[in-house]
């Protein structure tokens, strides 16, 4: 994982995001144990549903999906992301109102906390494969910021 102020490109670590409520950790992608990583996630953040996304350059309507996540929004769930493989951006809202960038990788394990304001980009590989964790099935709507 790679954070950085977009403005000033300055370097934010793992406790520096926790100050904005964001969680990162690093869980080894080796699939005989990050799912007990994750469950203990789940038990401890009252996560309830589970799956999986992947994107590649051949998915239909790539375009279409990344633009929807591409623009402001939030949500009044978590977003929780478990990265397998592949690569994305994510742009957080911080506190002050600035951008930060977080660049995501196999074993990355972010939580994007409800009622934040971010937007979700792929990097130029045009490749990921991550896991959801949800409090609620259906509520993970974005709401964009207008
Ligand atoms: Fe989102």
């Amino acid at each position: 994982m790679n954070a950085k102020h977009l403005q000033t490109n300055l370097s934010l670590s793992a406790d520096q995001l926790a100050q904005h409520g964001v969680v990162y950790q690093y869980i080894t992608p080796d699939p005989q144990t990050y799912q007990t990583s994750l469950d203990h996630w789940k038990q401890q953040r009252n996560y309830i549903a589970q799956d999986q996304i992947t994107l590649t350059p051949n998915t239909p309507n790539l375009e279409t999906l990344l633009e929807k996540f591409s623009k402001e929004h939030l949500h009044t769930d978590d977003e929780v992301r478990y990265i397998l493989s592949g690569s994305g951006i994510f742009d957080i809202r911080s506190i002050q109102d600035e951008w930060i960038r977080l660049t995501v990788h196999a074993g990355d394990f972010i939580i994007v906390p409800a009622n934040m304001y971010h937007r979700f980009t792929l990097t130029d590989e045009k490749k990921i494969d991550a896991i959801r964790l949800f409090k609620e099935n259906p509520s993970w709507v974005p709401i964009y910021r207008t």
